[in-house]
């Protein structure tokens, strides 16, 4: 009885510490059972520092070469020419293959339970196939995760909130999250990862000037594999090289209601611009905010002149208010046809749902944008016939990448 009260009366002041945080304590972190990458991810030489510029990304890659784009919607480089090698900025072998492991690695949680990897999925197109995502106490992200689509191309900013500007900016963002992954202390993440039998040489061969297991090259890392994730290869890039022989007649009409008719719309700068249902805001060749062609992005149209995000009427009083009014970040549709359920609270299972929502269901929200209106300020009603309906989906599936989504580079190197 006595032992008990003498225990009490130590422990309580650590409890109270630690009550509202976790019960999990720093020797818990370190000891975790050890896990080790497969011997293929630690001895592999992938390339992922060069790639090839494909056609249809002459402006979007000149991205690539910007150490940190942050937010930056105007290039005023020379747009490259197609079938370029060029080096993307921040990225070298090494430091990508050091990046994917700690992507994957389940040692960057608290309690060694989830990685990077276990909300974004590469045979999902990097999102987790969930509505919310149970991070490393099983609660639940308030929000939808995101697939990963070239982050170093990605100029609107990231989160469906746009609050981080940068790939870098993000990079450990998750990691101290006290949702997802926990690791609030990143000393203690440091000591973990110092502790185990191979990120010392990964550290060294990829910091060979600095080669220390510090919260830096960390972010560094997870920095350099993130930018080194390009996704260009779809059967829509396949068609921009080959004047879409290679669609069938049902994606041909579905680009055409997505994006309009390109060769009729040209502004008087020749620049070509999207008369189509969609474009106008998911433009190619990123099929998020647009910009490139046109310098023109659809958050600085927004009727009420927020320049934050977007709202698209899913509901006319929004309970997440996204950018502050139920505004959110025009996402990339590259692999949506793998990245389910859909929009920031995943509310779609399939994208049927989401072109009745634009076709049908806009709701009229105070500040739905204007592009989603009709003259008179009212909800747009597109009208699409069933086969307009269904070649828009066709269409979309037109984004997917296999090869992105099926590349040894990207997958996850550990057996769990
Ligand atoms: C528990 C699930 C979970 C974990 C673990 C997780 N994420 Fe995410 N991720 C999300 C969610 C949810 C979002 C959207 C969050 C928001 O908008 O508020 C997101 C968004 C992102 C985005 C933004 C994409 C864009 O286009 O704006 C990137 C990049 C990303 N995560 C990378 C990472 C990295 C790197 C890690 C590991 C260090 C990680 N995530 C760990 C759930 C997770
Ligand atoms: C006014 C700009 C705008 C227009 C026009 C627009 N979208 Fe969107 N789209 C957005 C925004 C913003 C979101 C995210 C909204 C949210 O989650 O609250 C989104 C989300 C989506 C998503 C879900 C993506 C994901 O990863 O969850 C799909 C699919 C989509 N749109 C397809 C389309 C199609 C098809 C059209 C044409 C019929 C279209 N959009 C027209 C701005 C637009």
């Amino acid at each position: 009885m006595l032992k008990k009260i003498v225990l009490g009366a130590i422990t309580l002041p650590f409890v109270m510490l630690y009550s509202c945080k976790q019960e999990i304590t720093d020797t818990d972190v370190l000891q975790v059972k050890s896990s080790r990458p497969k011997s293929e991810a630690l001895t592999s030489r992938y390339s992922y520092a060069d790639v090839v510029v494909p056609v249809g990304f002459e402006e979007a890659a000149q991205m690539l070469m910007a150490e940190d784009p942050g937010l930056s919607s105007s290039m005023t480089t020379v747009p490259l020419t197609a079938g370029k090698t060029v080096q993307i900025a921040s990225v070298t072998d090494a430091k990508a293959k050091l990046g994917r492991i700690l992507f994957y690695d389940k040692k960057l949680s608290i309690n060694s339970t989830v990685s990077c990897g276990s909300c974004h999925l590469q045979e999902k197109g990097f999102a987790d196939g969930k509505a919310l995502s149970a991070g490393f106490e099983g609660r639940l992200t308030t929000r939808n995760s995101m697939s990963i689509i070239n982050p170093a191309m990605m100029h609107s900013g990231m989160f469906w909130d746009r609050r981080e500007s940068s790939a870098r900016a993000l990079s450990l963002r998750p990691v101290v999250n006290h949702i997802e992954m926990g690791m609030e202390d990143l000393k203690l993440l440091e000591i973990k990862l110092a502790g185990t039998d191979y990120y010392a040489q990964l550290f060294a061969d990829a910091y060979p000037e600095a080669p220390f297991i510090t919260r830096d090259n960390i972010s560094d890392a997870i920095t350099a594999f993130l930018r080194s994730m390009v996704t260009w290869n779809s059967k829509f890039d396949q068609g921009m090289r080959s004047n879409f022989s290679n669609f069938t007649a049902e994606e041909l009409r579905g680009k055409e209601l997505f994006m309009g008719n390109a060769a009729t719309n040209i502004d008087p700068f020749g620049n070509v611009i999207s008369n189509g249902a969609c474009g106008g805001c998911h433009s190619a060749p990123m099929f998020n905010d647009g910009g490139f062609s046109t310098g023109i992005s659809a958050y600085s149209d927004n009727d009420t002149g927020n320049g934050k995000g977007v709202n698209i009427g899913l509901d006319k009083v929004s309970k997440d208010k996204g950018t502050g009014d139920g505004s959110f970040k025009i996402p990339s549709l590259r692999n949506v046809e793998l990245t389910a359920p859909y929009m920031h609270d995943g509310r779609f299972s399939t994208l049927e749902q989401v072109v009745d929502h634009y076709n049908e269901k806009i709701q009229p929200a105070a500040n739905l944008h204007r592009r989603l209106r009709e003259f008179d300020g009212k909800p747009k009603r597109f009208n699409f016939s069933d086969a307009d309906k269904k070649a828009l989906v066709a269409f979309l599936k037109t984004l997917t990448d296999r090869q992105f989504v099926s590349d040894p580079r990207y997958s996850n190197p550990f057996e769990n």
